[in-house]
């Protein structure tokens, strides 16, 4: 097998962990998650969503990964490089396609997260009439801050692997989580606080067995991972051999599911603490305001509420997103960059400049009809071709990649795998666990 050494590698493991839990930790745990748990149930959804993290999504991204350092190669390539891959090619186009779709609503909502930032920095700077244009989500308020978060995604990905990718979520990363504890500290010292924290970790088991909160928690478990896109598939192409991929997996998904978790120690309280203070957090039909509603209404209002130091944790918190947001949206980018680089020779350079125009006409497309293509965006980018891709990945490494290559490439930097409990467990996950529930829960939806 040719490997091309141009390809990039990241210099440490905690280099790539930071990458690859950049990647995970998105808008996804932050915007997605809590909302999710408020108006599935509280700890209900919290519980499935575990369970389904460790039993369908850590299954799913070690495939990717072996997949991935196996062929040193991207969704695409990949499966010239494997035998047996060719029949598989189309699910490597399907991933490129998911990423585009992604990145291009991603860029939209992160660019509402920038706005906010923007916000705090120009009303701080007492031009109130210009900090409330900015968040007014109007088209071209959201074209601009679309733009320019699309730029910084252009700009880390110009810079490579290790200039950009690495060089960025490692200083990101540590950044956000000591973010995220300070304002989780803060908000729990308000009232209503402890009325939120009950709402999340006391369960509605009644709701617990509903195909809505699997299916979403299915989504949000692929959606959250980074899984079904080739995103952690390429990553794994870059890690070192000397690395183990079992565990390295398993850091990858416990501070994917610790971040979700903390964001919602924060977001569900606060919601609580804004009730208190008079902001709407329950809609007209009784249910708890949940979705994008929660971070772009329910928190402005309450922070609006608390004046000057508002203004400032309106800054804080719209940072640590941006954050989250911006090592995601590198981690899209790159699928389709790795393969027009592998595959196509392209100079990087290009291919960044390249899906970064594409991507970015497709997102002024999505701002300039929010009401309808936002929505149906999520849905077919996270609820259709996330799971179907995810599921053909399984059943490429479970069924057709030789078994004996799959426990060399274990081996690196794994010597003792064949003895581990992961070689006599993880083969039934992928063969057989993962994919029947993967299309059974995919199904069900349109049932
Ligand atoms: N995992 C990211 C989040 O939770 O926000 C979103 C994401 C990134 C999805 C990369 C898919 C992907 F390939």
């Amino acid at each position: 097998m040719s490997v091309n050494s141009n390809r990039g590698e990241f210099s440490s493991k905690f280099a790539f962990i930071m990458a690859a839990a950049g990647s995970a930790i998105g808008l996804g745990n932050i915007w997605g998650f809590p909302g999710q748990t408020a108006s599935n149930g509280g700890a209900a959804f919290v519980v499935v969503y575990l369970i389904l993290a460790f039993i369908l999504a850590y299954p799913a991204l070690m495939a990717e990964y072996i997949i991935g350092r196996y062929s040193r190669s991207n969704i695409i390539g990949a499966f010239d490089k494997i035998e047996g891959g060719k029949p598989f090619r189309f699910t490597g186009y399907a991933g490129v396609i998911c990423s585009i779709i992604i990145l291009s609503f991603y860029s939209v909502v992160a660019g509402w997260v920038l706005s906010y930032v923007f916000h705090a920095i120009v009303k701080a700077l007492g031009f109130t009439e210009i900090a409330n244009w900015a968040v007014s989500q109007g088209t071209s308020t959201t074209i601009i801050f679309t733009v320019l978060f699309s730029s910084l995604t252009v700009l880390i990905v110009l810079g490579g692997v290790k200039n950009g990718i690495e060089k960025w979520s490692s200083r990101l990363m540590p950044m956000l989580i000591f973010i995220l504890i300070l304002l989780i500290i803060y908000v729990l010292t308000l009232d209503g606080a402890m009325e939120g924290l009950k709402h999340y970790l006391l369960p509605d088991w009644s709701k617990v067995l509903s195909p809505n909160l699997i299916l979403s928690a299915m989504g949000q478990a692929f959606f959250s991972l980074s899984l079904g896109v080739g995103t952690m598939l390429v990553y794994g192409s870059y890690i070192s051999k000397k690395e183990n991929l079992a565990s390295i997996g398993i850091s990858v998904t416990f501070a994917d599911i610790g971040i979700a978790f903390l964001a919602g120690l924060l977001i569900i309280p606060a919601m609580f603490v804004a009730s208190k203070q008079g902001v709407q957090i329950y809609d007209t039909a009784g249910a708890l305001i949940a979705g994008p509603n929660i971070v772009f209404q329910v928190l402005p209002a309450l922070f609006n509420n608390l004046g000057n130091f508002g203004i400032f944790l309106t800054f804080v918190f719209f940072t640590l997103m941006s954050i989250a947001s911006v090592t995601s949206s590198i981690s899209l980018l790159e699928v389709p960059v790795s393969h027009a680089v592998d595959d196509k020779n392209m100079d990087r350079r290009k291919a960044t400049f390249l899906f970064g125009a594409i991507i970015l006409v497709i997102s002024v497309i999505i701002a300039l009809n929010v009401g309808t293509l936002l929505g149906l965006a999520v849905q077919v980018s996270t609820q259709w071709i996330e799971p179907i891709v995810g599921l053909l990945l399984c059943i490429f490494v479970g069924w057709v990649m030789n078994r004996n290559e799959i426990i060399k490439e274990l081996k690196e930097g794994y010597p003792e795998v064949e003895q581990s409990l992961f070689i006599k467990i993880w083969p039934i996950f992928v063969k057989i666990v993962c994919p029947i529930l993967i299309l059974t829960v995919f199904l069900a939806q349109f049932f």
